[in-house]
């Protein structure tokens, strides 16, 4: 038994943008600006995690969990909003292709993605179908870079954590799969994937891996 764990936004499909602006709409509305750097740091993390580093970034203090709650609310309202007109132009390149060619190399497939929005976007992409597994944000309490929400999909598939790749895009997730005993592929600058057993540029690159000896 074997399987491939995909993170969702950044590796199959290109919502981490979405993420992104939305962070940096609530920012703008709250007075700073929020920067391309410092959302390295949000890839990976839970709502409410994020909102304290984008908080953090603005140097933001004093903020009630109620008033926290509002924010992170708001922006998923703006998130949602964004992603409401997202069709497959939006999987990112050769995603299909490699779903296609673990699936035939008899890999299982599972999600594992911090995202509340995970099985959501994955159906509205029409990919729900070559998960085995789908774990999301609404089956998950520790966010990455605790590995649970790996751990949750090999538990769920019935593979061992050591017969598992992951597939991510953020530093957190990265960490979060070494920790759960699993291999990782990363996806993105070889540097701040560093812990990752092999880094590809992008996700064109999958196709190149050799799954078998990583
Ligand atoms: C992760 C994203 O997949 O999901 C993060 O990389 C995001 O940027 C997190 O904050 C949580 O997503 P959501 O949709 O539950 O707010
Ligand atoms: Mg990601």
């Amino acid at each position: 038994m074997k399987a491939v764990i995909f993170d969702l936004d950044g590796v199959v499909v290109d919502t981490a943008k979405y993420h992104f602006l939305a962070w940096k709409k609530l920012a703008a509305e709250l007075g700073f600006e929020f920067d391309i750097v410092h959302n390295e740091k949000l890839k990976g993390v839970s709502r409410m995690d994020s909102l304290n580093i984008v908080l953090e970034a603005g140097g933001t203090k004093g903020v009630s969990e109620n008033e926290k709650l509002e924010l992170a609310t708001r922006k998923n309202e703006y998130y949602l909003e964004m992603i409401g007109g997202i069709d497959e132009s939006e999987i990112l390149p050769g995603i299909q292709e490699f779903l296609k060619k673990i699936k035939e190399e008899g890999y299982l497939i599972a999600l594992g993605s911090a995202s509340k929005s995970g099985r959501m976007i994955l159906e509205k992409m029409n990919l729900a179908e070559w998960f085995d597994v789908i774990v999301d944000g609404n089956l998950v309490e520790l966010p990455k870079p605790n590995p649970q929400v790996f751990v949750k999909g090999a538990e769920l598939l019935g593979v061992p954590c050591e017969n598992c790749i992951v597939v991510e895009d953020a530093k957190a997730g990265v960490e979060a799969a070494i920790s759960g005993g699993m291999k990782c592929i990363g996806v993105g600058d070889a540097e701040i994937l560093e812990a990752a057993n092999v880094v590809v540029p992008g996700t064109a690159r999958l196709m190149e891996v050799n799954l078998e000896t990583l």
